[in-house]
């Protein structure tokens, strides 16, 4: 077999092996074979860069070449669908339908998937364009974010049109967005609201790695081209689903009002059993001829109809609006609510976001307001009932602009829609949400130790920051609120544990604004320890793969703190991890500080992977792209012509392998 048939049999293999993972469900190989496979396609394709493919399933793995996106005008504009909560305009559109058409006719019952939609284009079953929906005339071209979606196919199968769109909405399912949401909080960053604004957020991710990472699905819901199989909308889905699509199994044909009724009550509720987020229902006359009988208005097409599920909502009266201090100061306005039942709980508390939404929705104390909880965790306020207003309604809520705790100002800082209380250094509920973060589980996790025992610690004037903590002894603390000698030795005994935690959990659980764990492990790992952390410059904390400016200024004035500094001096006088173990620093240097390094080709000595880890554990950068700013490109094999190039005209130095092991010692 020659190199490029070999390649070829590997992609073949490799996107059958995806579409039975992503699109069946049904894996065939363990994901260690899977890996196996894509590595040995990447090595070949690295030794072999003539037999490069677009549609590669070694392109799944996005790059972190940054891009705008360029505007694509779609061929068949993206129209959108009349929308109704009722049923009797479902009834008037199934009516004007059967008066148009004057004929039998099917209607295709499909779910509206909550996610964004996409428009497919496929040249001789290759995916060659992906396009956003934009104003329905012109979209952004995120083709390369699209490739990452495993469940898009890239190379059909079967029996396809040469030239055809499909499109469809690309969706984050709700497991993916809790994990997502959870990481994000971590950092302290603001969270995405529903699942709908995290998928279109991470399609526009100038970054496809990231959206790679972010675990992404589509469904497709909608052929359009010159030669389509059948008539039927419905049965060309059914065959697209043999080229290699995801194709709802949820669709179904009606023949009667009553069909179609039964299919809306019956997914009202079972929707909630689904693993993506769906917010209606779609009727689609089924017969590509009747559907073009029909025809359009300027808007919409005349054929489908989309029926909107209420979101779950429930009116109930505003009492308070409170508002609580998060460990970094800043602001979250609450609603206290009369208690109300909704979607299968008791709410009595809504968030309000921010001083702009309360300013929006006008809202007075003793106002009647409604609550829902569609699709987001947190209940929140929709609207108010202004009819309902009379004499007892009570002042308009107007922002605070002092700490409900400490009675500093608040400040809002330039771009942020929150208020911040300014004064970390005293006020309670900063001092406290500090430590509380650093006990937490994926933190210090101290056990015995929870949010109830810090109050407690803190009112007692035992501990004012998480050094204390490591000064407690049991006779201290035995005695305080039934706190018997057992629980007392247990907490001493448990902090006295986390001294061993490792140094990556240290860093994340001092809290650093923008320093979650993902940040805080690629700190660690890259730097080593934390004076190589506290004296970073900017410039040098940027130079470490996904830190930007945000993050590396955070970090930066953490520092500049003299109170962080003491904090920090006190942790490590108790004895905490403030470097990589031994272990896991093993050959770590700095003989590549600054430098940005570009590998390519293939190696003899190591892989690729082993590079990349060579590169940052001896201070380096790797970046996937050659520009004014690579120090050096490490270079195999079969280096790519481009690259080799651009490497050229750009004056860039080239590094062999063994040239390279020396440089770092390793010779
Ligand atoms: S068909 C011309 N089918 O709802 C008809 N749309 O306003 C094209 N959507 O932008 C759309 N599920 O993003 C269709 N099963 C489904 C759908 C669906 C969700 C979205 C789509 C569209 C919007 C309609």
């Amino acid at each position: 077999m020659t190199i490029k048939e070999q390649i070829e049999q590997l992609r073949a293999e490799l996107h059958r092996h995806n579409y039975n993972y992503y699109v069946l469900n049904a894996p065939e190989i363990s994901d260690k074979e899977f890996d196996d496979l894509m590595r040995e396609l990447q090595d070949l394709e690295e030794a072999h860069p003539e037999y490069q493919d677009e549609n590669s399933p070694t392109m799944r793995v996005g790059s972190d070449l940054n891009k705008d996106f360029a505007q694509v005008v779609h061929k068949y504009p993206m129209l959108s669908l009349g929308n109704t909560y009722s049923e009797s305009e479902v009834a008037d559109f199934y009516e004007r339908v059967r008066n148009t058409l004057n004929e039998d006719f099917e209607i295709c019952c499909e779910l509206k998937y909550d996610g964004t939609s996409i428009s497919l284009a496929y040249e001789d079953g290759k995916l060659v364009q992906a396009v956003t929906r934009g104003d329905g005339e012109k979209g952004d071209d995120v083709t390369d974010n699209v490739k990452t979606i495993r469940s898009i196919p890239l190379v059909l199968h079967g029996d396809y049109p040469p030239s055809f769109e499909i499109r469809g909405e690309i969706l984050m399912p709700w497991v993916s967005f809790e994990a997502l949401n959870r990481e994000r909080e971590s950092r302290e960053e603001p969270l995405f609201a529903n699942p709908r604004n995290a998928a279109s957020g991470t399609l526009k991710s100038q970054n496809s790695s990231v959206v790679a990472n972010r675990k992404l699905d589509a469904y497709l819901y909608y052929l359009l081209g010159e030669h389509l199989p059948t008539d039927g909308h419905y049965e060309n889905l059914q065959v697209a689903k043999t080229w290699g699509f995801k194709i709802s199994d949820h669709m179904k044909k009606a023949h009667s009002l009553q069909e179609i009724f039964d299919y809306i009550n019956y997914w009202d509720t079972e929707r909630k059993n689904l693993p993506v987020a769906t917010d209606g229902i779609v009727l689609k006359v089924n017969s590509l001829r009747q559907q073009r009988f029909l025809g359009y208005t300027a808007k919409s097409p005349r054929w489908a109809i989309a029926y909107k599920f209420q979101a779950e909502r429930a009116l109930t009266r505003l009492n308070a609006v409170t508002y609580q201090v998060g460990r970094t100061g800043a602001i979250t306005p609450v609603a206290n609510l009369d208690p109300v039942q909704l979607s299968g709980t008791i709410v009595k508390r809504a968030s309000l976001h921010n001083a702009d939404i309360i300013e929006s929705l006008g809202l007075h104390i003793g106002d009647m307001v409604y609550v829902e909880k569609g699709g987001e965790i947190i209940p929140k306020i929709t609207g108010v009932d202004k009819e309902a207003r009379g004499m007892l309604t009570g002042d308009k809520v107007r922002f605070i602009t002092h700490c409900p705790e400490c009675g500093s100002r608040l400040v809002r800082y330039e771009g942020e829609a929150a208020y911040y209380c300014p004064n970390d250094t005293a006020c309670p509920p900063q001092i406290k949400g500090k430590i509380e973060h650093f006990i937490s589980r994926r933190a210090m996790n101290i056990d015995g130790l929870g949010p109830e025992t810090v109050d407690l610690f803190y009112q007692e004037g035992l501990v004012k920051d998480a050094s204390d903590l490591y000064r407690l002894r049991a006779e201290d603390i035995e005695g305080l609120a039934r706190m018997g000698r057992k629980s007392a030795e247990n907490i001493v005994r448990g902090i006295e544990a986390s001294k061993s935690v490792p140094f990556e959990r240290v860093l994340f659980a001092l809290g650093i604004r923008f320093v979650g764990e993902t940040v805080a492990k690629k700190l660690a790992r890259t730097l080593g320890n934390i004076d190589a952390i506290r004296s970073g410059s900017i410039e040098a904390l940027k130079a470490i793969d996904e830190i930007g400016d945000k993050i590396a200024g955070s970090i930066v004035s953490y520092f500049a703190e003299p109170r962080n500094q003491a904090l920090v001096a006190r942790l490590e006088e108790a004895g905490l991890q403030f470097r990589l173990s031994d272990e896991e620093a093993g050959e770590r240097t700095d003989l590549l500080a600054g430098q940005t390094v570009v590998i390519s080709g293939v190696f003899a000595r190591h892989s690729r992977d082993e590079y990349k880890q060579l590169i940052e554990r001896n201070g380096g950068k790797n970046s996937g792209s050659i520009s004014s700013k690579t120090g050096f490109i490490l270079a195999g094999d079969n280096m790519g012509p481009a690259k080799l190039e651009k490497a050229r005209r750009l004056g860039i130095r080239i590094v062999g392998e063994e040239e390279f092991l020396q440089m770092i010692g390793q010779e």
